[in-house]
């Protein structure tokens, strides 16, 4: 892993506040009717005029400044004409690029009027993420944060998803370590300050189960089963955790 100094942290943070204001703008622009490839231009916008890069355009060939997974899609989701529609859930994940450092968010957001089991899905992920953010702390283990996540999600009666990751961030995108949302406390490798993680929660409504769709991106529940993913970019110092990706 690669330890950043607080100068560096403060480049994140910058990084991460244009993360920060692209989905707080998704969650006043996404409402039934609009399509995911407007929130995508609008959010490639807001990052352009902010004096940064989209992230993800370019990675790997991915094509587009968001991920917008709706309903069964757990994430990569890939913004075009789909409208959304009263009672879906839209999983946002989006990153920036400013000066070098990079920063990586999600939040699944209610489109209108959603069922009462949606709004747990995506209640009970947003604090499993809380959780694993509160774990990582200078001193503790990195099984403490997928203790935390798991802890949560599957007390609610969900499950996390295995087969992707949270991770390491800094000059790149994807750093070591690799951050599940499961594991044992006090086990894997030891928290210290200057670590920089992306922490972020996948969780389905029933089976753990994802496949991948034919464009090769989109992930989406094997069951059909709902998903809610929640993402911030966080600096674990010896002061305490920091949370990059907030205005
Ligand atoms: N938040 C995702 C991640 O951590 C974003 C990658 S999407 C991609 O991997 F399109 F850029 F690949
Ligand atoms: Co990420």
């Amino acid at each position: 892993m690669i330890l950043k100094t607080p100068q560096e942290i403060l480049k994140m943070r910058k990084s991460g506040k244009i993360t920060a204001a692209v989905l707080a703008m998704m969650g006043e622009l996404a409402r039934p009717g609009v399509t995911t490839g407007e929130l995508d231009r609008k959010a490639e916008r807001l990052i352009l005029d902010m004096g940064g890069k989209p992230a993800f355009k370019g990675y790997m060939d991915y094509p587009s400044t968001l991920c917008t997974s709706v309903n069964d899609e757990v994430i990569h989701g890939m913004p075009g004409d789909r409208v959304l529609e009263e009672g879906d859930i839209l999983s946002i994940d989006t990153g920036a690029v400013l000066d070098g450092f990079y920063s990586d968010a999600a939040v699944t957001l209610p489109i209108g009027d959603v069922s009462e089991e949606a709004s747990r899905l995506m209640e009970a992920t947003r604090r499993s993420l809380e959780k694993g953010i509160e774990a990582a702390r200078a001193g503790g283990r990195l099984g403490d944060i997928g203790n935390a996540v798991q802890s949560v999600a599957e007390g609610a009666g969900y499950s996390v998803v295995r087969e992707f990751v949270g991770h390491g961030i800094g000059r790149k995108m994807h750093e070591p370590p690799n951050v599940p949302n499961y594991g044992a406390k006090g086990t894997g490798i030891r928290l210290v300050g200057g670590m920089t993680l992306a922490i972020e929660p996948m969780v389905n409504q029933s089976s753990h189960q994802v496949r991948v769709d034919d464009d090769g991106w989109t992930v989406r529940t094997r069951d059909g089963g709902l998903s809610a993913h929640f993402e911030h970019t966080v600096a674990i110092t010896d002061e305490g955790i920091v949370l990059l990706t907030v205005l």
